[in-house]
């Protein structure tokens, strides 16, 4: 049976469901491809469950159990402090797994590369650093990483099997932000968006500050990762999104910006009943061409596909030489630890499939 050694960094939330996810598909992966994915390592921010072998089952489990718990990795049985993940990856083949939200991975991923790994990504940061560094880890196809846009939806795949069979792709227009959808469901609904926008945080939608979602940058890192994937040579810095809130309200402490969220009520209302007024429905939209991009609320007609857009559910519109009259679409639930451990989980077999 042949192995093939996995080393995860990040087991929070959608790295723990991983971690499931794997061990409860290898037997099914063992009977169908005849490999078995082994675990050589699994790393938090401060520590690693490593021992220089494939881990067994019920150390990886019981570390997961103390990790939902609240506890560590260097704490748990065979786990021990490192300074950085990197030190785990062994030469030569092995699928390095990023389900962090960390910055700075581009240089170690590359290297890792570089000794002959594949790696595997839910986390955008290294995707949307410099223009160089994306060319350095999609080479070749060295990374694969179709969670970090639409989480588990085939997205990146569906654009990349239009680009590789000679399409050209002339505008994509997207929704891909389950937090940004909600609120806009909440807004057309008639809820102030101070009233949503606690709701969304009390029901862990957001991030732990708000404004981490609200300032539209983790759309424009998707945006740029759909636009670089079409061979766009952008940085973020041509991919400006309209933030939700003012910049008075940039540099305050969280408390003081849930506390001021009211001040927010009466423009957002006025918005939502101006599109209305058109017959249309405000969205937050990306849009990419090959002249530019552009994140922001947008008034969409009725007859828009993204005008039917419910909750926190992702819509990706991608119109190309082929697909003219009318686009082709791609829509469903665009988050969620499940789902977005199963996009992951995928491309660690395709990854597989290929070593
Ligand atoms: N949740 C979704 O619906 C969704 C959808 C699509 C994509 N994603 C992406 O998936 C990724 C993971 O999301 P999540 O919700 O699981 O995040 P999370 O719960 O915050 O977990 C992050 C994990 O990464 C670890 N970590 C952080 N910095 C690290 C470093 N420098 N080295 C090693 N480990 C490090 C953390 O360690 P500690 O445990 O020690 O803090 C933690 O285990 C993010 O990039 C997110 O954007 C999530």
């Amino acid at each position: 049976m042949a192995m093939v050694p996995v080393i995860q960094i990040g087991v929070g939330g959608v790295g723990r469901e991983l971690v499931g996810q794997v061990l409860g598909a290898r037997a099914a992966l063992e009977a169908r491809y005849g490999f078995r994915l082994e675990y050589l390592a699994l790393a938090d921010s401060a520590g690693a469950l490593a021992s220089g072998s494939p881990l067994p089952e019920e150390r990886i489990l019981a570390a997961m159990r103390a990790k939902a718990a609240g506890g560590n990795l260097a704490a748990s049985p065979a786990g021990r402090a490192i300074q950085s993940w990197d030190e785990l990856v062994p030469d030569g083949p092995c699928i390095v797994v990023d389900v962090t939200a960390a910055s700075g991975h581009e240089v170690p991923l590359a290297d890792a590369i570089s000794g002959g790994a594949r790696v595997v990504l839910a986390n955008k940061k290294p995707l949307s650093a410099t223009w160089s560094s994306f060319v350095e880890l999609t080479f070749g196809a060295a990374t694969r990483y179709e969670a970090t846009v639409g989480a588990g939806l085939p997205v990146i795949a569906t654009l990349q099997g239009l680009l590789d069979s000679g399409d050209q792709v002339t505008r994509i227009e997207a929704a891909m932000s389950g937090t940004l959808g909600y609120l806009c469901s909440e807004l057309e609904a008639g809820v102030p968006l101070s009233a949503a926008v606690r709701a969304a945080h009390q029901l862990g939608y957001t991030e732990p500050d708000p404004r981490d979602d609200l300032s539209g940058a983790d759309v424009a890192r998707k945006a740029l990762i759909l636009a670089r994937t079409c061979g766009l040579e952008w940085e973020l810095a041509n991919i400006p999104a309209e933030p939700w809130f003012p910049p008075t309200l940039a540099g305050v402490s969280r408390d003081t910006f849930m506390a001021r969220l009211e001040d927010l009520d009466a423009p957002f209302a006025a918005r939502v009943a101006a599109a209305k007024a058109q017959g249309a429905a405000l969205r937050y939209v990306a849009t990419i061409t090959p002249e530019g991009a552009s994140v922001g609320l947008r008034a969409v007609p009725a007859d828009h596909p993204l005008a039917s857009l419910r909750g926190p559910d992702n819509l990706f519109s991608f119109t190309t030489a082929r697909y003219a009259e009318r686009p082709l679409v791609v829509r469903g639930p665009g988050a969620g630890q499940a789902a977005t451990a199963a996009g992951v989980l995928a491309d660690i077999v395709a990854t597989a499939r290929e070593m």
